[in-house]
């Protein structure tokens, strides 16, 4: 199988949908393997914008994602009222339904988690793979087997209302409205419904090319990022495997999606987080950053390579894509952290520990800021190629390919998709040499 990962180097801010949009024209199959509605991403192609939750950029749902039918029913009616074809999407039978309980249990934990809270997405996203680790969770496949339904939701809904008032809150589930409710979502869902594993496995014997696009980012995951202040599903590329139901070895290459500077919604230590003026400035002219969920505004800060350097090492990143270096236009100084100083010590590993991070101050390289240049003139650069970006910004980008030992593969430098520089595609040739100068120097 020719398997490529898409994975978020950060947060989960990176710009990953544009990305996986340019490579989706280029594979025969795009696979969401992981999180829930809680991700977001926005593709623009040409003059229309699409925000996404549930939906892949492509057209599969694998075991690893938590699936809201509510949301993914809406996304799928969307589309088709914008005159877009979704009989191909599969979702996986053994992908994980977010109930109703899961989004008040999400809220109610936020609350009483205090200075453990995640500032979470309030998707349910917590308590769905909570149920499924717990192993009560409701299946995709439950959904279309009434019996199995109706079995779960009785020695279910019980329970979940003594956690809700345990938890302080006081919503009660009509078992017989939850059964009718989702076992209409199934109905509706039954014809996209399938063993994806296999359907991925066949095109991969077919000698198709597939795409495993990542939700979130590295320093979201729930085993290897800022604990407890991430996601609750694995964001890493081997989580690629589990949640598509294919073997490591179906993945041959895996990007890195970075943006030039750090951004995040959501609780914990954000060692080169901003405030004040850089921060407006960069929140501003990154088009806006606020959540594509829910609308919060990010946090923002510069580059951090100790965090990049991690994800490098447990992603396995065999490319590089950095977003966004437009936004970086203006900036006089570029800052980059390559280690952490706490007390007397200088870090270059990532620290678990939450409390040693929050007491972390950056030590920063800096680099010498690009023009700050129109729309207009970023297209024509990424027209142009790598070289005709401007010589301080192709400075910053082979110092962070040389860092994270990956190779620089694309380059975004604005929304649309052809504001993407592709460093794989064979630069032009250089003209010949004139014969004239060769005679002279003789
Ligand atoms: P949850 O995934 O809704 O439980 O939220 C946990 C944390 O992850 C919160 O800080 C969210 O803001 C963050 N988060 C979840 N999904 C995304 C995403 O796709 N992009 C950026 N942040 C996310």
């Amino acid at each position: 199988m020719n398997g490529t990962v898409v994975i978020g180097a950060q947060f989960g801010d990176e710009g990953k949908g544009k990305i996986v949009d340019v490579l989706a024209e280029e594979s025969d199959l795009v696979v969401r393997f992981n999180g829930g509605a809680n991700a977001g991403h926005t593709v623009q192609v040409g003059s229309e914008q699409f925000a996404f939750r549930l939906l892949p950029s492509g057209i599969m749902i694998g075991n690893g994602v938590v699936v809201d039918p509510a949301q993914l029913l809406e996304e799928i009616d969307g589309l088709r009222k914008r005159g877009y074809a979704v009989e191909n999407l599969r979702l996986s039978d053994r992908a994980h339904v977010v109930m109703p309980w899961h989004k008040v249990i999400d809220e109610l934990e936020e609350k009483v988690k205090e200075g453990m809270a995640a500032a979470t997405t309030k998707r349910g996203i917590g308590p769905a793979f909570e149920d499924k680790v717990g192993r009560w969770g409701i299946r995709v496949a439950d959904l279309l087997d009434p019996v199995v339904l109706r079995k779960k939701l009785e020695s279910l809904l019980p329970v979940k209302h003594r956690i809700i008032l345990a938890l302080g809150g006081s919503d009660v589930f009509v078992l017989e409205r939850i059964f009718n409710q989702y076992g209409e979502f199934g109905g509706r869902l039954k014809a996209f419904v399938a063993d994806t594993s296999v359907v991925i496995d066949q095109a991969g014997k077919n000698g198709k090319s597939v795409l495993f696009e990542g939700a979130q980012g590295t320093h979201l995951c729930v085993d290897h990022g800022i604990y407890p202040y991430g996601t609750s599903s694995n964001c890493v590329a081997g989580a690629a495997a589990v949640g598509a139901g294919v073997g490591p070895r179906a993945i041959d290459r895996v990007i890195g999606v970075v943006k030039g500077f750090t951004s995040r919604v959501g609780a914990g230590p954000f060692p080169t987080e901003l405030d004040g003026k850089e921060a407006e400035y960069l929140r501003e002219r990154g088009g806006g950053e606020y959540g594509t969920v829910t609308r919060r505004p990010r946090r923002v800060g510069w580059l951090d390579l100790v965090m990049l350097r991690m994800s490098a090492r447990v992603n396995g990143f065999t490319d590089l894509a950095v977003t966004k270096v437009d936004v970086l236009g203006g900036v006089e100084t570029v800052h980059a952290a390559f280690a952490y100083e706490h007390y007397d010590n200088e870090l270059h590993e990532f620290p678990a520990n939450m409390r040693v991070l929050a007491e972390c101050n950056p030590v920063y390289e800096e680099f010498d800021g690009w023009e700050d240049l129109p729309p207009e003139e970023w297209r024509r650069i990424a027209a142009n190629g790598f070289d005709a970006l401007p010589a301080k910004a192709q400075k910053y980008l082979r110092w962070i390919e040389k860092e994270l030992a990956a190779k620089l593969a694309f380059v975004s430098v604005g929304r649309a998709r052809e504001e993407t520089i592709d460093l794989r595609k064979a630069r032009p040739p250089s003209p010949p040499k004139k014969a004239a100068k060769a005679s002279r120097r003789r």
